[in-house]
């Protein structure tokens, strides 16, 4: 079906994951009242991360995008959204210092509230509810009432997502991400911690560089690239009617945004190529990014690639091959053979989570340090050995101490999964877990340069 795109064009397409609203009056209504409302990010932000994305395509930058599986309305405190920022920095300072390269930073934060499901409905026992979607449909809580959609969530979904955006302006553009304090961004829990030290010291010789610079006349009141950080955000772009009410047009370029995130992703259930959401996606002019799992076919890829990105500008179209590490070798190189031979600008990058989960015993969902680590090293060599880039990585993680994957230098173990165990869907990598990643992938870069 080719039709031209309007923003409702996604309506005549079928939209999979959508939640069984039971008042689609309310819905309606819900999303009319969100589109009279202020966006969250502006579309010249917008076009400054794509122009960084583009160059990152051409082997200039490495992107880690990293966040919450699904934020949550309960979970919605400073401190929070304080640590999860600070991970980030510290793994693109980590990177940054070890293999010199420019790291954008894209948080799946600010907006990552709805979840696409394998199934519509929960059993436990005797009893069935619909599955929980995200807070911005319904409630984690095993209850028919917490479990139904309301669409009234949607507006607390706009409300905590602007919030949490004022947070992180504040934040870093404040002077909470001055590179004068990089070594507050070490969170006491890990300072000792062999990861924690390692930090430290890179942190340390920032410091001495700092002073230096400073004593000849660069300091961080002069130069704002040393006082701010820049932080997107991004999450999937699932309901979309939501999508819908926060797309505008720019009046700068005529061009639409959609304007809930910098970054919007199609997840690997939707983005069948005569589907609603690659048809919405279409026509804003975002940079976009495609979870591609084994099931994603090179043809598919060509079509897909062609539908978003008819231009083939740089920047605009991200592949986050999530494959896991078992099938990766398998499926991923069929992709950049394919794309490299159509001639396709395209940035890869590596979810090493998605591809990679299982349960425990004890019905814990979970993954495995070593196995994410070889996801992400397959990942490397495979681009290493076809002479394309590896681009970036995409990690579900969080700035607090959760037992929720295992190993990593504390080992975490099946019996510590029930300590601390917080995620409202998929598992997360802890403060620790994720900065040993970030020293490991530097060594990967590193190679890659050599
Ligand atoms: C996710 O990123 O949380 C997700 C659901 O991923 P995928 O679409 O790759 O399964
Ligand atoms: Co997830």
């Amino acid at each position: 079906m080719s039709t031209e795109w309007t923003l409702e064009s996604w309506k005549k397409f079928v939209a999979d994951q959508q939640p069984n609203w039971t008042d689609e009056d309310l819905v309606q209504k819900v999303n009319t009242e969100i589109s009279s409302y202020p966006p969250l990010v502006f579309a010249g932000e917008v076009r400054t991360l794509k122009q960084h994305l583009a160059d990152a395509t051409q082997g200039n930058g490495f992107l880690i995008q990293g966040g919450d599986c699904a934020e949550t309305f309960n979970d919605f405190k400073a401190d929070s959204i304080r640590d999860k920022l600070k991970i980030l920095l510290q793994m693109s300072v980590v990177l940054t210092y070890g293999a010199s390269c420019n790291v954008i930073k894209v948080g799946r934060i600010a907006g990552q509230f709805a979840k696409p499901r394998s199934s519509d409905t929960e059993t436990r026992g005797e009893k069935t509810f619909p599955s929980y979607r995200g807070d911005a449909v319904n409630e984690l809580e095993f209850s028919d009432i917490s479990r139904q959609p309301n669409p009234k969530r949607l507006l607390r979904t706009y409300n905590q997502s602007a919030a949490t955006l004022n947070l992180l302006r504040a934040f870093t553009l404040g002077g909470f991400a001055d590179l004068n304090k990089v070594h507050l961004w070490n969170q006491e829990f890990i300072a000792t911690s062999p990861q924690g030290k390692k930090y430290q010291k890179i942190a340390t010789s920032i410091d001495d560089a700092l002073k230096f610079m400073n004593a000849v006349g660069i300091s961080s009141d002069k130069y704002a690239s040393l006082r701010m950080a820049e932080l997107y955000t991004s999450h999937e772009a699932l309901l979309l009617g939501y999508e819908q009410a926060l797309t505008r047009k720019d009046s700068i370029s005529g061009d639409w945004y959609d304007c809930s995130a910098h970054f919007l992703w199609i997840g690997n259930r939707t983005r069948q190529i005569d589907g609603a959401h690659v048809e919405f996606l279409s026509g804003v002019k975002n940079p976009i990014g495609i979870k591609a799992g084994p099931s994603l076919t090179p043809d598919e890829l060509v079509a897909l690639a062609q539908k978003l990105n008819p231009e083939n500008e740089f920047g605009r179209l991200t592949i986050i091959s999530r494959m896991g590490a078992e099938k990766i070798n398998d499926y991923l190189p069929q992709l950049v053979k394919r794309a490299t031979s159509e001639k396709l600008n395209l940035l890869w990058i590596c979810d090493p989570m998605h591809g990679n989960t299982y349960k425990t015993e004890n019905g814990f969902k979970t993954r495995h340090f070593n196995t994410i680590l070889d996801e992400i090293q397959q990942f490397f060599a495979i681009h290493q050995k076809l002479g394309t880039i590896p681009g970036g990585v995409h990690f579900e993680l969080t700035g607090d101490n959760v037992t929720e994957c295992l190993g990593g230098a504390q080992e975490i173990s099946d019996n510590d999964l029930k300590e601390r165990y917080e995620t409202a869907c998929d598992p997360r990598l802890n403060n620790e877990q994720s900065l040993e990643l970030a020293f490991l992938i530097t060594e990967l870069l590193r190679n890659e340069n050599a």
